[in-house]
């Protein structure tokens, strides 16, 4: 559930009007609902407890400070894909035996800060990779804990830029691979292996391939104990959906509302069956959802600058943009766009569009919008995955601040990006 609502036609983020935080904070900026996050994070946990598990939050969704903290006390793990994310686990208070670490492109600094904190397991996406691994420890006289990171050619249909787990995608190691692997892995020195992992995608809207990965794992981990590894973990990745499409009933929405595609505890019921049917239970499986913690409890609220008609289309010019928010415009995605107070009048159909100095800088596209004037605010919802981890620079615009709200309370947990950074090196 996200903790969005309306009262008496205002947008309130729990128990605080999100006008009045815009008027102390400015436009554009990030708000996120703690007590939304929270709860998701809860409720994939408990929907997981059947099996010893652990939650990996993929820091690439969003790495806000108070975000990470919060997780750390929860008990959540991190996916990390760079010594930037693993700094930042770190010093969250994630303790090094929660991080697992993907990515295709580690560099040899990384290898060494992962190995160096003591992480639970590198997510290994090559073999060229692997015997960088084995030669970096060996270095040190350590022995690296790596997961072979497969690629199980299972296609999601979603968006071709967030699908990951096709054969013609760069990530992770040829299944037909797997086998000589496993015994490369066993007679070498300086690796051990610790597990196993598949990431087929992201925004999955399906229950299917979660049972479909399940079964293909589990037929992997049959056969790399076969060959001798002992497994710590397996790591089924991440990829559950959020609720884009009507987030909010505009005006009906004086409750809660859901903010997860699938019910986390249909995917525990259907994955777990099928992935540990052989399985020892000191082998934990790790779920690595982004989206799903987060999407849902953030929001960018932008003020409209201008309105115009151009040969007869209506476009509102705002105060946000593709560095802001760039789904938009890199996947054509969808986010509700909604006014933070509801003014009675006309809607009409238009574009939303931000004031960077590109065409295919919007945040909606020939969209029924609301009546709105200069001066109005507009929230778009469902921007707390991959809205401020995406932002740039571009056009030497700061990045927003970050509030977030607990309660009745709120804090300002990232200031607005200061103009004079812009050329500090
Ligand atoms: N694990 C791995 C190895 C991943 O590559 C990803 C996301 C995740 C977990 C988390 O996936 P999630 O649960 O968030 O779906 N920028 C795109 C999404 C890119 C996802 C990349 N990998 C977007 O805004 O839709």
């Amino acid at each position: 559930m996200h903790h969005f609502t309306y009262r008496q036609n205002q947008l309130f983020c729990e128990e605080l009007p999100v006008a009045a935080i815009a008027a102390q904070h400015g436009t554009p900026l990030y708000l996120y609902s703690r007590r939304t996050y929270r709860e998701n994070f809860q409720r994939i946990d408990q929907a997981f407890a059947p099996w010893p598990h652990q939650i990996c939050f993929a820091l690439k969704a969003n790495s806000n400070p108070q975000i990470l903290r919060d997780f750390a006390e929860l008990g959540c793990g991190a996916d990390v894909v760079s010594v930037g994310e693993l700094q930042l686990a770190l010093q969250a208070g994630i303790p090094p035996q929660r991080i697992v670490f993907a990515g295709v492109g580690k560099r040899d600094d990384e290898i060494i800060a992962g190995i160096e904190a003591g992480i639970r397991g590198f997510n290994v996406e090559s073999e060229a990779e692997l015997a960088v691994i084995n030669e970096l420890a060996g270095r040190r006289k350590k022995i690296a804990p790596v997961s072979l990171r497969l690629n199980p050619d299972i296609d999601i249909h979603g968006h071709p830029y967030i699908s990951t787990g096709r054969a013609a995608d760069k990530f992770g190691i040829e299944l037909n691979r797997a086998h000589a692997l496993f015994a490369e892995i066993r007679d070498s020195r300086h690796v051990r292996m610790v597990g196993l992992h598949a990431h087929l995608g992201s925004q999955i809207t399906d229950l299917w391939p979660f049972p479909k990965i399940g079964e293909v794992l589990a037929n992997l981990a049959q056969a790399a104990r076969a060959a001798g590894n002992h497994l710590d973990y397996i790591d089924v990745g991440g990829g559950l959906g959020a609720i884009y499409e009507r987030a909010m009933k505009i005006a009906a929405d004086t409750e809660p509302a859901p903010d997860l595609a699938l019910p986390p505890a249909e995917i525990a019921n259907t994955l777990l069956p099928a992935l540990t049917r052989d399985l020892p239970k000191d082998c934990t499986v790790i779920f690595e959802p982004g989206r799903a913690l987060v999407a849902g409890c953030g929001i960018l609220i932008t003020q409209v600058l201008y309105t115009k008609i151009t040969r007869g289309k209506f476009f509102a010019v705002v105060d946000a943009g593709m560095t802001d928010l760039i789904r938009p415009s890199l996947y054509n995605a969808y986010h509700q766009i909604v006014p933070v107070i509801q003014r009675p009048g006309e809607w009409q159909s238009g574009d939303v569009v931000g004031p960077i100095c590109e065409s295919g800088d919007f945040l909606a596209k020939d969209r029924e919008l609301p009546p709105m004037q200069r001066g109005d605010l507009l929230a778009v919802m469902t921007a707390g995955a991959y809205g401020f981890s995406l932002s740039s620079n571009y056009n030497a615009r700061p990045r927003p601040a970050e509030v977030i709200v607990d309660g009745a309370t709120m804090l300002l947990s990232r200031p607005r990006q200061k103009l004079e950074t812009l050329w500090a090196t």
